[in-house]
């Protein structure tokens, strides 16, 4: 039974899976490793493994090392070519196998990434192709915003667009916080262009876009032979040199690999994967993120030795519901836009709109503001933007204000708690699209709770 088990557990699973005795000979060998490997399961079961991989040796596979050392290897990568000539990578855990501490064989688990990293190193490629088109017009600019494209009324944003022009003088790492479309990426190049690196490159990366286990090789380099079939690759740093390297959605890198970020912050070294020495970084760094740093902290997302380290220039970008004199003003910015853009002569929006603006949560901030006004602009025909042109999503969420705006004020503290806890629900819902699980995250309750709740709510 026993048995049975695990055989259908060992069947379903994603990773390549092959067994040892300590003859070298494969006792036990799944679909998906032999997926990887071009071959068939029965080619390599019951064989010595050496017979089955002949590119292999006793010191090169790590199997076969396990078996001798008796110690674990963690997420080697290993290449290889199999019997169709395709270029393998995978990335291995390789265990001993004991029986009453006596060692019977080894086990090893592997993640083909071949694809993963051919992804990634093409993005690389294409950050390169840029910098050479960059190289050639030595006046074209490298970003494509500067700091007079954020606009906004409200006085702290003002003061810190004046202080993000004088801090961008200087060589010190930043750190912007902001919600999703509050600006982030605007005010990074910004700064980029208003600082003494303008000429220089401005390469952006986000660090969620990349496989963890291949971050730490796109920042920093690789190094020829650092494992297996290596080749010689400039990293991230390498490639801003003389510019600025733009890290975004810091708190997803793998907290090791943050370790060693602040480590290059504060000496200005950095070394290639499996490089035996360093190099001066001339790289100013800026890190953006949209989750709050103290809650990224608290989760542990963010190391708090590099937090402290980039919390010396930091900037907090406000959502919009926080600086409303920003949503009317952005909005006629907007309008004379897309007048432009769509050959349009639109002079404004109803009041009625401009209530509902005033009213809304934006929870995409100005990045919604902005569509919003694009696709009423698409819609309406005449010179004014009315309700009736508000996208549907919007106006669904704006009548239940309204209905609620005109029920009767009423002084019952159960009916006035339950339209509250209506409203985050909603509001909630309205963020994640209507995606329970995440909306019931949000509002911090069980997701069985927030059904029964919506149930209630519909009755
Ligand atoms: N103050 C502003 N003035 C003019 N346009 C703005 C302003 N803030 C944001 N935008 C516009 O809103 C959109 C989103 O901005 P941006 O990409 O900088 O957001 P972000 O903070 O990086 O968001 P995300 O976290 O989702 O990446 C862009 O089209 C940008 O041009
Ligand atoms: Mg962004």
């Amino acid at each position: 039974m026993t048995k049975e088990v695990l055989g259908a557990i060992l069947k379903s699973i994603d990773e390549g899976i092959h067994v040892v005795n300590t003859d070298g000979q494969t006792i036990y060998y799944n679909e998906v490793a032999a997926k990887h490997d071009g071959l068939e399961v029965n080619e390599v079961l019951g064989k010595p493994l050496l017979t089955a991989f002949p590119s292999l040796t006793e010191g090169t596979s790590t199997l076969l090392r396990v078996i001798r050392s008796e110690k674990p290897i963690f997420n080697q990568t290993q290449m290889y070519v199999n019997m169709h000539g395709n270029k393998i990578e995978t990335m291995n855990t390789t265990l001993p196998i004991f029986l009453e501490k006596k060692i019977i064989g080894a086990v090893e688990i592997a993640k083909d990434y071949s694809r993963m990293k051919l992804l990634a190193e093409r993005l690389l490629d294409l950050q390169k192709g840029f910098k050479k088109e960059e190289n050639r017009d030595p006046k074209r600019k490298n970003v494509k915003y500067t700091l007079d494209d954020l606009k906004t009324t409200n006085e702290e944003f003002l003061r810190m667009k004046i202080e993000a022009v004088k801090l961008a003088k200087s060589d010190s790492p930043i750190l912007v916080y902001g919600e999703s479309g509050t600006g982030k990426e605007l005010f990074v190049q910004g700064i980029h262009d208003a600082s003494l690196r303008a000429q220089g490159p401005f390469i952006a990366q986000n660090c969620a876009a990349i496989p963890e286990t291949l971050l730490e090789s796109i920042l920093f380099g690789t190094a020829k032979g650092s494992y297996t079939g290596a080749v010689e690759r400039k990293g991230l740093f390498e490639l801003a040199d003389g510019g600025t390297l733009f890290l975004d959605e810091l708190h997803t890198m793998p907290i090791e690999l943050q370790a060693k970020l602040l480590r290059v912050l504060e000496d200005g070294l950095v070394r290639k994967v499996g490089g035996s020495h360093s190099n001066v970084a001339n790289v100013r760094v800026i890190a953006a993120m949209n989750e709050h740093p103290k809650q990224a902290l608290l989760e542990r997302k963010l190391r708090s030795d590099l937090f402290y380290r980039l919390n010396v220039f930091a900037f907090s970008l406000q959502p919009l519901r926080e600086r409303k004199e920003d949503i009317l003003y952005l909005t006629d910015f907007f309008i004379q836009l897309y007048n432009e853009q769509l050959f349009k002569k639109v002079q404004g929006i109803e009041r009625e709109v401009e209530l509902f603006f005033l009213r809304y949560a934006w929870p995409g901030n100005v990045r919604e503001l902005k569509h919003t006004i694009e696709y009423m602009m698409n819609v309406c025909e005449g010179n004014i933007l009315l309700s009736s042109h508000l996208p549907v999503m919007l106006k669904q969420y704006g009548s239940i204000e309204n209905t609620r705006n005109k029920e009767e004020v009423s002084l019952s503290l159960r009916s006035s708690m339950r339209n509250h806890e209506r409203q985050l629900i909603e509001e909630a819902l309205y963020k994640t699209s209507g995606n329970i699980q995440q909306a019931s995250k949000l509002l911090d309750i069980p997701r069985q709770t927030l059904q029964y709740k919506i149930q209630k709510l519909l009755n």
